[in-house]
């Protein structure tokens, strides 16, 4: 089958990507808005680009006839975010931060999430994530009427002593971590296996 995407309708488009582009990386978002009012937000159009400086990206859509996300609102705002990686244990949690909450409500309240300070940033980590980058942003492009990409230059990040194998080589347990990821559908996701090996050429 073609698709032609200047053809399909935007709901058929998001279809499409979502559901081949997978297992998408979540990227636990919290970030403040410039009058110190935490966020948060799971964000699956993420990826890693590049590490010399380190950078992220995010993908925010806007509603339909409604303004931006409060987590695109307090980027261009305050130039800061955190990123977390999500644990399997913490997937319950991580999709009740997705609820459209008016402006101003603090899903890490609402879903009962302990918070500890950031040290370069003034958006807070979530406690019992492994993973947390903080991050500032180097380019906030609008990429159509309803959504802009965010490149972030990862400042530090913090990883859980458990899930570090050797800190000054890198080496990481990453199937310790037990990342979930997006996956197809309104509610699919994915959880580390069926992994291989190839050895490089
Ligand atoms: C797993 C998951 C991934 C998501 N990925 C995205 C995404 O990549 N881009 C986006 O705009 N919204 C995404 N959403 C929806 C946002 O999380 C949702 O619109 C949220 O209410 C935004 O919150 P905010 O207004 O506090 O920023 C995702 C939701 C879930 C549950």
């Amino acid at each position: 089958m073609f698709f032609d995407m200047q053809q399909l309708a935007a709901d058929i488009r998001y279809k499409v990507l979502t559901a081949t582009v997978t297992p998408r990386p979540i990227a636990w978002v919290t970030t403040c808005s410039s009058d110190g009012i935490a966020n948060a937000a799971p964000f699956s159009f993420f990826n890693v680009l590049g590490h010399e400086p380190p950078t992220v990206a995010l993908g925010l859509l806007r509603h339909p006839g409604k303004g931006s996300k409060d987590t695109a609102q307090n980027i261009l705002e305050t130039g800061e975010f955190v990123i977390h990686l999500v644990p399997h244990e913490m997937a319950a949690s991580m999709n009740e931060t997705c609820v459209d909450a008016p402006r101003g409500v603090d899903e890490l309240v609402l879903a009962g999430l302990k918070t500890l300070p950031s040290r370069n940033v003034a958006p807070p980590r979530i406690v019992g994530c492994p993973v947390a980058f903080e991050c500032r942003s180097i380019l906030n492009q609008e990429t159509g009427p309803r959504q802009f990409a965010v490149i972030g230059e990862v400042l530090c990040g913090h990883v859980d002593d458990a899930f570090v194998i050797d800190a000054d080589k890198g080496y990481i347990d990453t199937l310790g971590l037990d990342l979930i990821a997006r996956m197809h559908g309104s509610g699919w996701y994915s959880r580390p296996g069926g992994l291989f090996q190839l050895v490089r050429p």
